[in-house]
């Protein structure tokens, strides 16, 4: 965890794994025990994958899912209890553009993300009766320690793109607070890939198989 002295203002952190219900349910009570209340969840924690799928383990597939999908539903159902008593409150789910355009050897990281969207559109209008709001991001390659940490060995960055800092995504997530944004893309780059692959699907698979063969 990163030396969160070095912000303003006042901080709790709770160190945990996402993966235990139980998790949400601490987190959530001692941020509104040290806060009062609870004004937005961000779901970043996530976990990447890379492998052909003749070679995926069935675990890794459950670690990934449990991970970045089951963790992130225990999270928001113990947030949104909190918040429909509020009154209001904001989800914001950090998904990926892979979730939306899939890369080839992540499939089950690009199906990940692809379910986030679903749940949090589904969400969307199930929570706006009670104020609460919920905001997909969309980060392209950024420049995280997300390589390293991902399953199914190395492959730090296959796709000839530098990643953008940390820091965009950030403040990327700031504005869609200050502002009420749904969906946010945080580069023009991932917006036109997003875009542009509902078009022409075949071009972009083309496209991305050779930047991939380039790097
Ligand atoms: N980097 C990219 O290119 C990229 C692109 C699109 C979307 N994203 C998404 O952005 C989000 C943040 O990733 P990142 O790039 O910042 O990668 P990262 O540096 O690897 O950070 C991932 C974070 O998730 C936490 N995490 C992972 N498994 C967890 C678990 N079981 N319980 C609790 N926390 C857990 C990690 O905590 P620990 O450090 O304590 O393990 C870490 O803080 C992820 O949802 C990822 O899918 C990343």
């Amino acid at each position: 965890m990163g030396d969160l002295s070095v912000y303003p203002g006042r901080r709790l952190a709770v160190p945990g794994d996402i993966r235990d219900a139980s998790f949400a349910q601490l987190l959530i009570d001692r941020t509104v025990t040290e806060f009062g209340r609870l004004d937005v969840l961000v779901n970043n924690a996530g976990l990447g994958h890379h492998s052909a799928l003749a070679e995926m383990p069935l675990a890794d597939v459950r670690t990934i899912l449990d991970t970045n999908v089951v963790g992130l539903v225990a999270a928001t159902q113990t947030a949104v209890a909190v918040m429909k008593r509020q009154g209001r409150g904001q989800i914001i789910n950090i998904s990926s553009i892979v979730g939306q355009r899939p890369l080839m050897h992540s499939g089950i990281y690009c199906a990940s993300k692809t379910a986030v969207n679903f749940l949090s559109r589904s969400w969307r209008m199930e929570l706006k009766p009670y104020n609460i709001k919920v905001t997909l991001v969309y980060p392209g390659v950024t420049a995280t320690e997300f390589g390293l940490a991902k399953l199914g060995g190395a492959g730090e960055n296959r796709f000839g793109l530098s990643g953008i800092p940390a820091e965009r995504v950030g403040q990327a997530v700031v504005k869609a607070i200050q502002y009420g944004r749904t969906e946010v893309y945080v580069t023009w780059y991932d917006w036109a890939v997003a875009h542009l692959s509902r078009l022409f699907p075949r071009a972009i698979d083309s496209f991305l198989a050779w930047s991939v063969q380039k790097s």
